[in-house]
Protein backbone atom coordinates (compact mmCIF):
# COMPACT_ATOMS: atom_id res chain seq x y z
CA UNK A 1 0.00 0.00 0.00
CA UNK A 2 1.16 3.61 -0.57
CA UNK A 3 -0.59 6.67 1.36
CA UNK A 4 0.87 10.07 0.35
CA UNK A 5 0.94 13.04 2.54
CA UNK A 6 -0.86 14.95 0.56
CA UNK A 7 -4.27 14.41 -1.71
CA UNK A 8 -3.34 13.47 -5.31
CA UNK A 9 -4.84 14.84 -8.27
CA UNK A 10 -6.95 12.88 -11.04
CA UNK A 11 -9.56 13.11 -13.97
CA UNK A 12 -12.08 13.42 -11.40
CA UNK A 13 -11.00 17.07 -10.65
CA UNK A 14 -10.32 17.34 -14.12
CA UNK A 15 -13.76 16.66 -15.18
CA UNK A 16 -15.57 18.39 -11.91
CA UNK A 17 -18.04 21.11 -13.34
CA UNK A 18 -16.81 24.29 -13.24
CA UNK A 19 -18.57 27.03 -11.47
CA UNK A 20 -19.07 24.83 -7.80
CA UNK A 21 -19.70 27.10 -5.02
CA UNK A 22 -17.06 28.62 -4.05
CA UNK A 23 -16.53 28.74 0.17
CA UNK A 24 -14.94 31.37 2.05
CA UNK A 25 -12.16 33.14 1.49
CA UNK A 26 -12.49 31.91 -2.18
CA UNK A 27 -15.79 33.60 -2.60
CA UNK A 28 -14.15 37.13 -0.24
CA UNK A 29 -13.90 40.70 -1.94
CA UNK A 30 -10.59 42.24 -0.75
CA UNK A 31 -8.28 38.81 -1.67
CA UNK A 32 -4.71 38.79 -3.29
CA UNK A 33 -3.82 35.47 -4.38
CA UNK A 34 0.47 33.96 -4.14
CA UNK A 35 1.98 31.61 -4.65
CA UNK A 36 2.75 30.65 -1.32
CA UNK A 37 1.42 31.57 1.49
CA UNK A 38 4.27 33.31 3.66
CA UNK A 39 4.33 35.91 0.48
CA UNK A 40 1.27 37.03 1.94
CA UNK A 41 2.28 37.31 4.99
CA UNK A 42 5.48 39.01 4.30
CA UNK A 43 3.23 41.70 2.06
CA UNK A 44 1.08 42.10 5.23
CA UNK A 45 3.29 42.80 7.89
CA UNK A 46 5.84 44.94 5.37
CA UNK A 47 2.21 47.20 5.52
CA UNK A 48 1.67 46.67 8.66
CA UNK A 49 5.24 47.63 9.65
CA UNK A 50 5.25 50.70 7.49
CA UNK A 51 1.74 52.14 9.33
CA UNK A 52 3.57 51.99 12.30
CA UNK A 53 2.46 48.25 13.45
CA UNK A 54 5.47 46.75 14.00
CA UNK A 55 5.94 44.86 17.40
CA UNK A 56 3.55 41.70 16.43
CA UNK A 57 2.66 38.64 19.02
CA UNK A 58 3.69 35.64 17.73
CA UNK A 59 3.19 31.70 18.96
CA UNK A 60 6.26 30.05 20.25
CA UNK A 61 5.22 26.89 18.48
CA UNK A 62 4.86 27.89 14.35
CA UNK A 63 6.42 26.10 11.34
CA UNK A 64 9.01 28.56 10.61
CA UNK A 65 8.28 29.64 7.06
CA UNK A 66 5.43 32.60 8.57
CA UNK A 67 7.82 33.74 11.30
CA UNK A 68 10.55 34.07 8.54
CA UNK A 69 8.23 36.08 6.58
CA UNK A 70 7.16 38.04 9.42
CA UNK A 71 10.76 39.25 9.98
CA UNK A 72 11.89 39.69 6.68
CA UNK A 73 9.12 42.48 6.99
CA UNK A 74 10.77 44.45 9.46
CA UNK A 75 8.70 43.51 12.16
CA UNK A 76 9.84 42.41 15.88
CA UNK A 77 8.17 39.31 17.45
CA UNK A 78 7.33 39.19 20.69
CA UNK A 79 6.81 35.33 21.65
CA UNK A 80 3.67 33.99 23.48
CA UNK A 81 3.13 30.48 24.42
CA UNK A 82 0.74 27.56 22.99
CA UNK A 83 -0.52 24.63 24.99
CA UNK A 84 -0.05 20.83 24.58
CA UNK A 85 -3.49 20.70 22.66
CA UNK A 86 -2.64 23.37 20.54
CA UNK A 87 -4.86 26.10 21.60
CA UNK A 88 -2.54 29.48 22.75
CA UNK A 89 -1.67 29.96 26.29
CA UNK A 90 -3.70 33.11 26.92
CA UNK A 91 -2.50 34.25 30.31
CA UNK A 92 1.02 33.75 29.00
CA UNK A 93 -0.50 35.69 25.88
CA UNK A 94 -1.64 38.32 28.18
CA UNK A 95 1.67 38.52 30.04
CA UNK A 96 3.80 39.03 26.57
CA UNK A 97 1.42 41.40 24.92
CA UNK A 98 1.95 43.71 28.17
CA UNK A 99 5.52 43.16 28.45
CA UNK A 100 5.84 44.08 24.83
CA UNK A 101 3.66 46.87 24.29
CA UNK A 102 2.58 44.95 20.87
CA UNK A 103 0.22 46.05 18.36
CA UNK A 104 -0.15 43.04 15.91
CA UNK A 105 -1.92 39.54 17.32
CA UNK A 106 -0.80 36.50 15.29
CA UNK A 107 -2.65 33.78 15.35
CA UNK A 108 -2.29 30.28 14.36
CA UNK A 109 -5.35 28.01 14.00
CA UNK A 110 -3.35 24.50 14.43
CA UNK A 111 -3.93 21.48 12.00
CA UNK A 112 -7.67 22.63 11.68
CA UNK A 113 -8.82 23.58 15.00
CA UNK A 114 -10.07 26.81 15.27
CA UNK A 115 -8.81 29.38 18.34
CA UNK A 116 -11.17 31.02 20.54
CA UNK A 117 -11.66 33.58 17.89
CA UNK A 118 -14.63 35.57 19.56
CA UNK A 119 -12.75 35.71 22.94
CA UNK A 120 -9.27 36.87 20.72
CA UNK A 121 -11.15 39.92 19.43
CA UNK A 122 -12.25 40.98 22.49
CA UNK A 123 -8.69 40.75 23.59
CA UNK A 124 -8.06 42.92 20.61
CA UNK A 125 -10.03 45.49 21.62
CA UNK A 126 -8.91 46.26 24.81
CA UNK A 127 -5.19 46.15 23.96
CA UNK A 128 -5.90 47.74 20.79
CA UNK A 129 -4.63 44.82 18.47
CA UNK A 130 -4.65 44.36 15.13
CA UNK A 131 -5.88 40.37 14.47
CA UNK A 132 -4.03 38.20 11.99
CA UNK A 133 -5.42 35.03 11.27
CA UNK A 134 -3.33 32.31 10.02
CA UNK A 135 -5.38 29.43 8.19
CA UNK A 136 -2.49 27.82 6.11
CA UNK A 137 -3.55 24.78 7.95
CA UNK A 138 -7.36 25.62 8.28
CA UNK A 139 -9.25 25.79 4.93
CA UNK A 140 -12.45 25.03 5.55
CA UNK A 141 -13.22 25.31 9.16
CA UNK A 142 -16.01 26.62 10.33
CA UNK A 143 -16.54 28.03 14.10
CA UNK A 144 -20.05 28.22 15.02
CA UNK A 145 -20.99 28.71 11.62
CA UNK A 146 -18.43 31.16 10.86
CA UNK A 147 -15.29 30.18 8.81
CA UNK A 148 -12.08 31.15 9.99
CA UNK A 149 -9.99 34.13 9.19
CA UNK A 150 -13.85 35.85 8.63
CA UNK A 151 -13.27 37.49 11.83
CA UNK A 152 -9.78 38.84 11.90
CA UNK A 153 -8.59 41.57 10.32
CA UNK A 154 -6.73 40.14 7.63
CA UNK A 155 -6.19 36.18 7.05
CA UNK A 156 -3.91 34.00 5.36
CA UNK A 157 -4.62 30.64 3.81
CA UNK A 158 -2.28 28.24 2.29
CA UNK A 159 -4.65 26.19 -0.76
CA UNK A 160 -2.44 23.39 -1.64
CA UNK A 161 -2.34 21.47 1.59
CA UNK A 162 -5.63 21.15 1.61
CA UNK A 163 -6.73 20.73 -1.83
CA UNK A 164 -4.77 18.84 -4.85
CA UNK A 165 -3.40 22.05 -6.17
CA UNK A 166 0.35 22.68 -7.71
CA UNK A 167 0.38 26.28 -5.92
CA UNK A 168 -1.91 28.62 -4.34
CA UNK A 169 -2.08 30.88 -1.24
CA UNK A 170 -4.59 33.76 -0.31
CA UNK A 171 -4.40 36.92 1.50
CA UNK A 172 -7.91 38.03 2.63
CA UNK A 173 -8.78 41.91 4.04
CA UNK A 174 -11.59 42.20 6.09
CA UNK A 175 -11.01 45.39 7.88
CA UNK A 176 -8.62 48.24 7.17
CA UNK A 177 -7.61 47.49 3.47
CA UNK A 178 -3.80 48.56 1.93
CA UNK A 179 -5.29 49.38 -1.73
CA UNK A 180 -1.79 48.50 -2.84
CA UNK A 181 -2.17 44.35 -1.82
CA UNK A 182 -4.90 43.91 -3.62
CA UNK A 183 -3.12 45.45 -7.01
CA UNK A 184 0.45 43.73 -6.93
CA UNK A 185 2.47 43.38 -9.95
CA UNK A 186 2.87 39.78 -9.10
CA UNK A 187 4.99 37.12 -11.50
CA UNK A 188 3.79 33.80 -13.17
CA UNK A 189 5.34 30.51 -11.31
CA UNK A 190 6.46 29.08 -14.05
CA UNK A 191 5.09 26.07 -16.84
CA UNK A 192 8.00 23.94 -15.90
CA UNK A 193 7.02 24.05 -12.36
CA UNK A 194 3.44 23.72 -12.43
CA UNK A 195 3.93 21.22 -15.03
CA UNK A 196 6.09 19.16 -12.25
CA UNK A 197 3.90 19.62 -9.90
CA UNK A 198 0.70 18.25 -11.70
CA UNK A 199 2.72 15.13 -12.90
CA UNK A 200 3.58 14.87 -9.31
CA UNK A 201 0.07 15.55 -7.94
CA UNK A 202 -1.18 12.79 -10.77
CA UNK A 203 1.41 10.09 -9.81
CA UNK A 204 0.71 10.49 -6.27
CA UNK A 205 -3.21 9.69 -6.95
CA UNK A 206 -1.77 6.94 -9.38
CA UNK A 207 0.84 5.44 -6.66
CA UNK A 208 -2.23 5.76 -3.97
CA UNK A 209 -4.08 2.98 -6.31
CA UNK A 210 -1.65 1.30 -7.76
CA UNK A 211 1.57 1.23 -6.36
CA UNK A 212 4.07 -0.47 -7.95
CA UNK A 213 3.53 0.98 -11.00
CA UNK A 214 3.28 4.45 -9.18
CA UNK A 215 6.52 3.94 -7.86
CA UNK A 216 8.43 3.77 -11.20
CA UNK A 217 6.51 6.36 -12.55
CA UNK A 218 7.77 8.52 -9.82
CA UNK A 219 10.84 7.37 -10.30
CA UNK A 220 11.28 8.35 -13.55
CA UNK A 221 9.79 12.03 -12.64
CA UNK A 222 12.40 12.18 -9.71
CA UNK A 223 15.38 11.58 -12.99
CA UNK A 224 13.64 14.31 -14.86
CA UNK A 225 13.90 16.75 -11.76
CA UNK A 226 17.19 16.11 -11.02
CA UNK A 227 17.78 16.84 -14.81
CA UNK A 228 16.47 20.05 -14.83
CA UNK A 229 18.24 20.90 -11.38
CA UNK A 230 21.60 19.70 -13.19
CA UNK A 231 20.48 22.18 -16.70
CA UNK A 232 19.91 24.88 -13.65
CA UNK A 233 16.02 25.41 -14.48
CA UNK A 234 14.54 27.28 -11.68
CA UNK A 235 11.87 26.21 -9.87
CA UNK A 236 10.32 27.72 -6.94
CA UNK A 237 8.96 24.84 -4.65
CA UNK A 238 6.05 24.98 -2.58
CA UNK A 239 6.07 22.71 1.06
CA UNK A 240 9.50 23.17 1.62
CA UNK A 241 11.00 25.21 4.22
CA UNK A 242 12.80 28.27 4.26
CA UNK A 243 11.99 32.03 3.08
CA UNK A 244 13.79 33.72 0.03
CA UNK A 245 12.86 37.46 -0.22
CA UNK A 246 13.76 37.06 -4.14
CA UNK A 247 10.35 34.61 -4.43
CA UNK A 248 7.92 36.52 -2.70
CA UNK A 249 6.22 38.33 -5.84
CA UNK A 250 4.99 34.84 -7.46
CA UNK A 251 1.12 34.94 -8.27
CA UNK A 252 -1.11 31.80 -7.98
CA UNK A 253 -1.07 29.94 -11.07
CA UNK A 254 -3.76 30.28 -13.33
CA UNK A 255 -4.31 26.41 -13.80
CA UNK A 256 -4.61 26.47 -9.87
CA UNK A 257 -7.39 28.94 -10.19
CA UNK A 258 -9.49 26.96 -12.77
CA UNK A 259 -8.97 23.73 -10.52
CA UNK A 260 -10.93 25.58 -7.81
CA UNK A 261 -13.55 26.10 -9.59
CA UNK A 262 -13.77 22.45 -10.15
CA UNK A 263 -13.77 21.00 -6.61
CA UNK A 264 -16.41 19.32 -4.46
CA UNK A 265 -15.68 21.28 -0.88
CA UNK A 266 -18.29 19.84 0.72
CA UNK A 267 -17.64 15.85 -0.06
CA UNK A 268 -13.89 17.31 0.94
CA UNK A 269 -14.64 18.33 4.34
CA UNK A 270 -17.04 15.34 4.92
CA UNK A 271 -14.23 12.46 3.83
CA UNK A 272 -11.66 14.30 6.17
CA UNK A 273 -13.47 14.50 9.19
CA UNK A 274 -14.64 10.81 8.43
CA UNK A 275 -10.91 9.69 8.22
CA UNK A 276 -9.94 12.01 11.20
CA UNK A 277 -13.31 9.43 13.11
CA UNK A 278 -11.52 6.63 12.20
CA UNK A 279 -8.26 6.72 13.65
CA UNK A 280 -9.92 8.52 16.87
CA UNK A 281 -11.48 5.57 17.53
CA UNK A 282 -8.60 3.68 16.92
CA UNK A 283 -6.33 5.95 18.80
CA UNK A 284 -8.28 7.73 21.06
CA UNK A 285 -5.58 8.21 23.87
CA UNK A 286 -2.57 8.42 21.65
CA UNK A 287 -3.42 11.88 19.82
CA UNK A 288 -2.51 15.50 20.74
CA UNK A 289 -6.58 15.31 20.76
CA UNK A 290 -9.16 13.87 18.88
CA UNK A 291 -12.40 16.10 19.76
CA UNK A 292 -13.67 17.21 16.39
CA UNK A 293 -16.57 20.37 16.77
CA UNK A 294 -19.06 20.50 14.05
CA UNK A 295 -17.57 22.58 11.39
CA UNK A 296 -13.94 21.53 11.62
CA UNK A 297 -12.12 20.51 8.58
CA UNK A 298 -8.89 18.76 10.26
CA UNK A 299 -5.47 19.04 8.04
CA UNK A 300 -4.06 15.39 9.74
CA UNK A 301 -4.30 13.27 12.62
CA UNK A 302 -2.13 14.44 15.32
CA UNK A 303 -0.52 11.27 16.70
CA UNK A 304 1.88 11.28 19.32
CA UNK A 305 5.22 8.90 19.14
CA UNK A 306 7.81 8.39 21.36
CA UNK A 307 10.34 8.97 18.81
CA UNK A 308 9.13 10.94 16.08
CA UNK A 309 12.19 9.96 13.05
CA UNK A 310 12.09 6.41 14.34
CA UNK A 311 8.29 6.05 13.96
CA UNK A 312 8.14 8.12 10.80
CA UNK A 313 10.62 5.62 8.89
CA UNK A 314 9.22 2.64 10.06
CA UNK A 315 6.41 3.99 8.91
CA UNK A 316 8.01 4.81 5.33
CA UNK A 317 8.62 1.66 5.24
CA UNK A 318 5.32 0.56 5.30
CA UNK A 319 4.02 3.21 2.33
CA UNK A 320 2.72 5.24 4.85
CA UNK A 321 3.82 8.96 4.36
CA UNK A 322 3.32 10.02 7.65
CA UNK A 323 5.23 13.91 8.09
CA UNK A 324 7.26 14.60 11.96
CA UNK A 325 5.22 17.90 12.50
CA UNK A 326 7.48 21.04 12.85
CA UNK A 327 10.89 19.22 14.21
CA UNK A 328 12.01 22.74 14.84
CA UNK A 329 11.02 26.69 15.28
CA UNK A 330 12.59 29.76 13.72
CA UNK A 331 16.03 30.49 14.99
CA UNK A 332 14.91 33.70 16.83
CA UNK A 333 12.71 31.53 18.96
CA UNK A 334 15.78 30.34 21.16
CA UNK A 335 15.15 30.38 24.91
CA UNK A 336 12.18 31.66 24.59
CA UNK A 337 10.10 28.21 23.37
CA UNK A 338 7.76 26.99 26.07
CA UNK A 339 7.97 23.61 27.50
CA UNK A 340 4.26 23.06 25.11
CA UNK A 341 5.93 23.53 22.30
CA UNK A 342 9.28 21.93 22.83
CA UNK A 343 6.81 18.65 23.78
CA UNK A 344 4.69 19.08 20.48
CA UNK A 345 8.05 19.21 18.21
CA UNK A 346 9.37 16.18 19.88
CA UNK A 347 6.38 14.14 19.87
CA UNK A 348 3.70 14.99 17.19
CA UNK A 349 3.73 13.00 13.64
CA UNK A 350 1.22 13.93 11.10
CA UNK A 351 -0.27 11.20 9.78
CA UNK A 352 -2.72 11.72 6.46
CA UNK A 353 -6.67 11.90 6.65
CA UNK A 354 -6.75 13.51 3.59
CA UNK A 355 -9.78 13.29 0.65
CA UNK A 356 -7.71 11.04 -1.49
CA UNK A 357 -7.29 8.31 0.59
CA UNK A 358 -10.34 5.40 1.41
CA UNK A 359 -11.49 3.07 4.35
CA UNK A 360 -8.78 0.51 3.25
CA UNK A 361 -5.60 2.99 3.23
CA UNK A 362 -7.40 3.96 7.25
CA UNK A 363 -7.17 0.47 8.50
CA UNK A 364 -4.14 -0.52 6.82
CA UNK A 365 -2.53 2.86 8.27
CA UNK A 366 -3.95 2.24 11.64
CA UNK A 367 -2.81 -1.35 11.80
CA UNK A 368 0.83 -0.29 11.02
CA UNK A 369 0.37 1.62 13.77
CA UNK A 370 -0.41 -0.69 15.95
CA UNK A 371 1.68 -3.42 14.90
CA UNK A 372 4.68 -0.78 14.88
CA UNK A 373 3.83 0.20 19.18
CA UNK A 374 5.05 3.72 18.10
CA UNK A 375 2.23 5.13 19.81
CA UNK A 376 2.30 7.00 22.88
CA UNK A 377 -0.48 7.75 25.41
CA UNK A 378 -1.57 11.22 25.69
CA UNK A 379 -1.87 11.02 29.71
CA UNK A 380 1.07 13.03 28.90
CA UNK A 381 -0.68 15.87 27.71
CA UNK A 382 -1.85 16.15 31.00
CA UNK A 383 1.16 16.34 33.06
CA UNK A 384 3.66 18.77 32.08
CA UNK A 385 6.83 17.25 33.49
CA UNK A 386 6.01 14.26 31.72
CA UNK A 387 9.31 14.04 29.14
CA UNK A 388 9.46 10.78 27.65
CA UNK A 389 13.02 9.51 26.37
C1 LIG B 1 0.98 27.73 10.13
C2 LIG B 1 1.65 28.02 8.81
N1 LIG B 1 1.63 29.27 8.34
C3 LIG B 1 2.20 29.59 7.16
C4 LIG B 1 2.84 28.64 6.40
C5 LIG B 1 3.46 29.01 5.09
O1 LIG B 1 2.83 28.32 4.04
P1 LIG B 1 3.50 28.24 2.61
O2 LIG B 1 4.28 26.98 2.57
O3 LIG B 1 2.34 28.23 1.66
O4 LIG B 1 4.35 29.44 2.45
C6 LIG B 1 2.90 27.33 6.85
C7 LIG B 1 3.62 26.32 6.05
O5 LIG B 1 3.62 25.19 6.22
C8 LIG B 1 2.28 27.00 8.09
O6 LIG B 1 2.28 25.74 8.54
Amino acid sequence: MYLPAWPGLGMKEWRGTSGCHLPFPLNAQNTTYFHTARSAIYYLFRELVKSGRGVVLVPDYHMGNEVRAIRASGAQIAWYPATRRFELDVDGLRRSCQRARAQVLFVIHYAGWPQPIEALRTFCEEYGLILVEDCAMALLTEREGQPVGTSGDYAIFCLYKTLPLPDGAVLVQNRGKFDQLTALPLRRSGRIFTGGRIAELGLERIRSRWPNMGRHLMDWKLAAGRLLTRLRVERVPVGDTGFDVANVDIGMASVSRRLLTRLDYEAIKKRRREHFHLLAEQFPAEAVRTDLEPGVCPLFFPLLVADKAKAAQALWSRGVMATPLWNEGDASLGLHEGEASRFLRRHVLELPIHQDLNQKHLTYMARQVRDLGIALRSESIRDPEFQPV
